[in-house]
């Protein structure tokens, strides 16, 4: 692997900030925030569920390079190359880590999958780090981190439990993450813990595809949308909710971009620690305005049927917004008619 040597990396030049996972959903949307930003950015990525193509949406909307090292984190060697590559040109200012496996139910079936490809993973990059001396880490955490018996809103200082391996995931890297603060003052965490994030770049480039049936509601909805699905199966209208459907906390994929570049900024400020953050609107959607809502969008009604419950969904799950907003100044912007509209865009573009 070539070294990256650019002499005018030096006070002043952008900062260079290496995004692992970069070209899936959130991490490219974030990718095009920084980069409008001023900051350079780095993909690292083995599109195991992102698509190559990604890489180059990025550069159109932006204008701007971004290049990607193909790289496996539970490959050490291939990691610490990266590292190894940008080195002489100035290295990185500080990673965001949003590699990971991420489907609840797969991680059921697959445990020890999870466990090992998203903590070794992640203890080799903190190996990496260290070596290169990088020690400023932004996580992709998740609400899915906090115990279901805890009360509406979700503040951050409420007890953490999961209910399934990829959830445990999530806890574990947070201690993980935690404990290396505390061992090395150097290090400043983010960990972020994202609620349900959804929509797409309005330029309709970039969005969510995952592979497959899709498990989470919006990119179901999508597909029932462009003709892919029959209908929108409704998990259960029957919860303590004023409609009967789940409620939940959804957030621009844009808004939540914006989030990581505050979190990202909040670290660089000499701060020192480990610190959790929850990004969400602290505004619950059920499931029935969600059909509505795309139904605006997309201009057409949406055909469903109510189905059981899903095993392990709650009525409702949204954010405390307080902490973020005082300490970062974060507030989403988006609302859902606007992820919905933007969501639609995306949808039609991959048809
Ligand atoms: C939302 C609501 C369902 C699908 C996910 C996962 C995880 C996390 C984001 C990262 C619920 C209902 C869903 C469908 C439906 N990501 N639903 N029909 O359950 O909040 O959890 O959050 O950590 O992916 O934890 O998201 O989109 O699966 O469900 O009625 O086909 O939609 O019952 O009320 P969820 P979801």
């Amino acid at each position: 692997m070539e070294k990256i040597t650019d002499n005018s990396y030096s006070a002043g030049t952008p900062q260079r900030i290496l995004l692992t996972g970069g070209a899936g959903f959130i991490g490219s949307h974030t990718a095009v925030t920084l980069l409008e930003r001023g900051y350079d950015v780095v993909l690292l990525d083995n599109f195991s569920n992102s698509s190559r193509d990604v890489p180059g949406r990025i550069e159109r909307i932006t204008g701007k390079p971004c290049p990607c090292e193909e790289a496996d984190l539970l490959d050490v060697v291939a990691t610490s190359a990266v590292f190894e590559k940008y080195a002489e040109a100035g290295g990185f200012s500080a990673v965001i880590h949003f590699a990971g496996f991420k489907a609840v139910g797969e991680s059921v079936e697959k445990p020890v999958e999870y466990y090992g490809n998203n903590l070794t993973g992640t203890i080799h990059l903190i190996e990496a780090m260290r070596t290169h001396d990088v020690k400023r880490l932004i996580f992709s955490s998740s609400a899915t981190v906090y115990r279901q018996d805890n009360p509406v809103p979700y503040s951050e200082d409420f007890p953490l439990g999961a209910t399934n391996p990829y959830g445990w995931t999530k806890v574990m890297i947070e201690r993980i993450l935690t404990d290396t603060a505390a061992a090395d003052p150097e290090w400043s965490v983010a960990l972020l813990r994202y609620f349900n994030p959804i929509g797409a770049h309005e330029s309709g480039l970039i969005g969510e595809s995952p592979q497959g049936i899709p498990n989470n509601l919006l990119p179901y909805v999508a597909k029932v949308a462009v003709g892919e699905l029959p209908e929108v199966r409704i998990f259960g209208d029957d919860y303590d909710t004023p409609d009967g459907t789940g409620v939940r906390d959804y957030i621009h994929v844009m808004d939540l971009a914006e989030g990581h570049l505050l979190a990202m900024e909040y670290c660089g400020e000499g701060m020192t620690g480990a610190f959790a953050w929850n990004l969400g609107t602290g505004v619950g959607t059920s499931v029935m305005e969600i059909i509505a809502a795309y139904g605006r969008a997309c201009g057409k009604e949406l055909p469903y049927s109510v189905q059981p419950r899903r095993a392990g969904d709650l009525a409702s799950v949204y954010a405390s917004t307080e902490l973020a907003e005082r300490e970062l100044g974060f507030k989403a912007k988006r609302g859902i008619d606007e992820m919905c509209r933007d969501s639609w865009r995306w949808a039609q573009a991959k048809v």
